[in-house]
């Protein structure tokens, strides 16, 4: 009986993929969201461009003044995009060239990887949540746990040959680069290089790859609906084709693509640890008629197991704090019991004011 059900979602999922080998030449009505909910591509401003941080002098002397840039992005924007990073432009581009390998190969290839169960360590589904959102995403997404490397690789997909070699050096090098970042990050917490790195205990690390194939109707619909990330910090290679828009002040903003820079946001436990002094932006991506877009989001925070609460040094007399302590583990039940929905979770562990 249980297995006959197990067949059955997987059968659902495979046959809700939109990367099932077809061009769509109309939109379904499950992807279209109410007129208020759409992208409005004319009110999107161009005006405005997250800052874009050069990591080059990170681990030298002038280390402090990386760090103060670090510190008023996150203060400011919550968003940003970072070049000299370290990563190689080999493992990004190869790593972009497997993907797209991956969800052009023939959906039989792929279809044995479809799950709707989100506790998956790996699985391939189609919008965020399928069991829960009102509207679908138009958006395909393979899903993969990273860290420790050893302990998930051999569950990851098979084809196509080379993608277990090239997706794990990816994984291991955005893993370095996380790891340097959340150094600076503390310390523009004013704490310890090793205050995330520790609190975050034994880690989590999730490695999306987001397919968006062309969709006929783009003012209809949305790639990813608007939403924040719920980990630490998330680093996005987005690719050349734009899509991702961030909400700052208010508006949509786009972010361009810039060759081999990667996108920095930080989630809702970074605005939970520093009291909510940083922010965990909303943000979305939409579609365009013509190209598929492929955007790879590493998320990557605490293991289920750690225990989130505002940093001391965030919280005095002026600032108390906003947020009662929780484990990770159970912010993500709450995470995983929705649908991508705008009214972020981390709302629910705020402290009442007057309790
Ligand atoms: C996400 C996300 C943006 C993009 O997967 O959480 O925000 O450009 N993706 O795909
Ligand atoms: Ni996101």
């Amino acid at each position: 009986m249980s297995s006959t059900a197990h067949v059955e979602t997987h059968l659902d999922v495979v046959e809700k993929l939109l990367s099932n080998g077809f061009n769509h030449l109309q939109v379904n009505k499950n992807y279209i969201f109410p007129p208020n909910e759409r992208p409005h591509m004319e009110e999107v401003s161009h005006s405005y461009r997250i800052p874009v941080i050069d990591l080059k002098d990170l681990d030298g002397p002038a280390r402090k003044s990386v760090v103060n840039e670090i510190k008023r992005a996150c203060d400011e924007d919550g968003f940003f995009q970072i070049v000299n990073h370290g990563v190689p432009e080999t493992v990004m581009k190869s790593m972009m060239d497997i993907a797209r390998e991956f969800f052009e190969m023939p959906l039989e290839d792929r279809a044995c990887l479809c799950s709707e169960d989100t506790r998956q360590l790996v699985r391939l589904s189609t919008s965020f949540n399928i069991t829960k959102d009102k509207i679908l995403n138009w958006m395909d997404v393979l899903t993969q746990h990273c860290h420790p490397l050893e302990e998930f690789i051999h569950i990851w997909p098979q084809k196509p040959a080379a993608y277990r070699e090239i997706a794990g050096k990816y994984a291991k090098e955005i893993r370095v680069l996380t790891l340097r970042l959340f150094a600076a990050i503390s310390e523009a917490m004013e704490k310890d290089s090793d205050y995330l790195n520790t609190i975050f205990k034994k880690h989590r690390q999730v490695m999306n790859i987001n397919y968006y194939p062309p969709c006929p109707n783009p003012d209809l619909t949305l790639g990813i609906a608007p939403h924040s990330d719920p980990g630490g910090i998330t680093v996005l290679m987005q690719g050349l084709v734009s899509g991702l828009q961030v909400l700052k002040d208010g508006k949509w903003v786009a972010v361009e693509p810039t060759p081999n820079a990667l996108v920095v946001n930080l989630g809702d436990q970074l605005q939970v640890l520093s009291n909510g002094r940083f922010q965990s932006i909303e943000h979305r991506a939409i579609t365009n008629s013509t190209t598929a877009r492929i955007a790879i989001p590493t998320f990557y925070g605490p293991s289920l197991d750690a225990f989130i609460s505002p940093a001391e040094s965030m919280v005095d007399e002026e600032h108390p704090a906003l947020y009662r302590g929780y484990t990770y583990g159970e912010y993500m039940e709450a995470f995983r019991s929705q649908g991508l929905e705008r009214k972020s979770i981390v709302d629910r562990f705020k402290i009442q004011i007057g309790q």
